[in-house]
């Protein structure tokens, strides 16, 4: 599967621009961790971009989010190993988080919620604008964008990466794409 198919089909299945937005900075973030581990950049990429293309279609039901995501991307041809970590990101389902895939789609995905809470609250709302000490600052304030699970950001000592190299990391892979989300 190439990348333009994935996106295509995201566009298909995804009408909240905001979502797919979403699913563009978890994208960015985990092309950024590929690069940082020498793991396969297309596959890491696919499994941030596609990893939410059910949530329109499951509604809000978590015990089939993820899941249904994970059947559609199968069919669409991409890996197992993608598959497995779009189950394995929403962890209602009960799928350990194995791989380094699996592990980066993890805590990946909430950060991009923090990072884009933190460039909106700049005056001119934009994530060039947001310095890497904010994000740290913002992390702490657990009533600041509540919804970016600190518990699951966290989670990148699973890779042996410190926090604060990851958020770091994450701002930069952000900013990369600033245009296309908007920021
Ligand atoms: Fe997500």
């Amino acid at each position: 599967m190439t990348r333009e198919e994935a996106l295509n089909s995201v566009r298909e299945n995804v009408e909240n621009q905001n979502t797919v937005k979403h699913m563009l900075a978890t994208e960015a973030i985990m092309r950024a961790l590929s690069k940082r581990f020498g793991e396969d950049e297309e596959e890491l990429g696919l499994a941030g971009l596609l990893h939410d293309i059910d949530v329109e279609l499951t509604e809000g039901d978590m015990s089939s989010h993820g899941k249904l995501g994970a059947d559609l991307v199968r069919e669409m041809g991409a890996s197992e190993a993608v598959c497995r970590a779009i189950l394995a990101h929403n962890e209602t389902l009960g799928v350990p988080r194995e791989s380094m895939l699996d592990k980066a789609l993890f805590c990946a995905d909430p950060l991009t919620g923090l990072i884009t809470a933190a460039a909106l609250v700049r005056p001119d709302k934009k994530l060039g604008s947001v310095e890497p000490k904010s994000v740290r600052k913002r992390f702490k304030e657990k009533s600041f964008a509540a919804g970016a699970s600190r518990e699951n950001i966290s989670s990148c000592s699973e890779l042996g990466l410190e926090l604060d190299e990851f958020m770091e990391l994450g701002l930069k892979a952000m900013q990369g794409i600033a245009g296309d989300l908007g920021l």
